[in-house]
C-alpha cells in the first residue's frame, strides 16, 4: 500500500514559540495511524498543519501526491482529505441535517451520490438517524462529537484526520466512537486519529507514533507500542 500522506521536516511557530520541531510522518492507504501524546505535546498543532488551517515555518506535508503545506484548507478538503476537529464545533442554531449538508458541499458529484452518504452516515451512526431534525445544540456532547464526525463523513474523504474524537465522552461512548472509526477504516478511509486515550487508540491502530513536546520520540507498530514499557509507563497509566 502507498503513501497517502507524507509529513517531513515540519517546523510550526506560534510567534517566537516553536511547537513542531523537525516532525515527520506517513500514513500509507488504508491504514488507521495514531498520534499519541500529553496535552501541549502538538497534537492540534499538527493537525492543523496537515489540514491548512496553520501554515508551516519550512517541511512538507504531501497528500496524494499535491504538496499540500502551502494550499488553502478549503481547497485541502476537495481533495479529499478532511478534518474533524478537537472540540465539537458543529453549527448549534442548524439541525442535525443541515449540518451533515454542510459536509458534502464542497463536493462537486451528484445529489444521489450525497443521498447515499446520508445513508451510510445514518447507518454508522445511527443515533443521528433518530436525531436528524433536532437542533445540533440541543444534543449531548457524545451526540456533538457524533455528529462532527458524521459531518466529515459527508465530504466524502479518502482520509479522516481525527483530533480527540473521545474526548468528555462516557466510557460506553468511547467504545462506540472507537467501533465507528474502526469501520469508517473498514468502509476504505484511511484514518489519521490523535488521542489522549492511548490504549483504545493503540487497540484499533495499524501503527503508532508518540509525540513530546513537538517532536516525535517513538514509533512503531501499534501492538508494539502497546507492549513498549515506555509508553506503558507514561501513556497506558502505568500497568506493567
Ligand atoms: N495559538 C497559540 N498561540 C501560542 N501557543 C499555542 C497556540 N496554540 C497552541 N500553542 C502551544 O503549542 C503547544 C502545542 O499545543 P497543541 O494544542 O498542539 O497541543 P496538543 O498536543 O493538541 O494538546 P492537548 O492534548 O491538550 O489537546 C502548546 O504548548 C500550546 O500552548
Ligand atoms: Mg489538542
Amino acid at each position: 500500500m502507498g503513501e497517502l500522506l507524507k509529513v517531513e521536516n515540519l517546523n510550526v511557530y506560534y510567534g517566537s514559540i516553536h511547537a513542531i520541531k523537525d516532525l515527520s510522518l506517513t500514513v500509507n492507504e488504508g491504514e488507521i495511524v495514531t498520534m499519541i501524546g500529553a496535552n501541549g505535546a502538538g497534537k492540534t498543532t499538527t493537525m492543523h498543519a496537515i489540514s491548512g488551517l496553520l501554515k508551516p515555518r519550512s517541511g512538507s506535508i504531501t497528500y496524494d501526491g499535491h504538496l499540500i503545506s502551502r494550499m488553502d484548507a478549503y481547497k485541502i478538503v476537495t481533495l479529499g482529505l478532511a478534518q474533524c476537529p478537537e472540540g465539537r464545533r458543529v453549527f448549534s442554531g442548524l439541525t442535525v441535517h443541515e449540518n451533515l449538508e454542510l459536509g458534502a458541499y464542497s463536493r462537486k458529484d451528484s445529489k444521489a451520490a450525497v443521498e447515499d452518504d446520508f445513508n451510510m452516515v445514518f447507518e454508522l451512526l445511527p443515533r443521528l438517524k433518530e436525531r436528524r431534525n433536532q437542533l445540533a445544540g440541543t444534543l449531548s456532547g457524545g451526540e456533538q462529537q457524533m455528529l462532527a464526525m458524521g459531518r466529515a463523513l459527508m465530504s466524502k474523504p479518502r482520509m479522516l484526520l481525527l483530533d480527540e474524537p473521545s474526548m468528555g465522552l462516557s466510557p460506553l461512548l468511547v467504545k462506540e466512537i472507537f467501533r465507528t472509526i474502526k469501520r469508517v477504516n473498514e468502509n476504505g478511509v484511511t484514518v489519521l486519529l490523535v488521542e489522549q486515550n492511548a490504549k483504545m487508540a493503540l487497540n484499533i491502530a495499524n501503527r503508532g507514533y508518540v509525540i513530546e513536546t513537538g517532536s516525535i520520540t517513538m514509533e512503531g507498530k501499534a501492538s508494539d507500542l502497546a507492549d513498549d514499557p515506555k509508553v506503558k509507563q507514561a501513556y497506558l497509566g502505568g500497568a506493567a
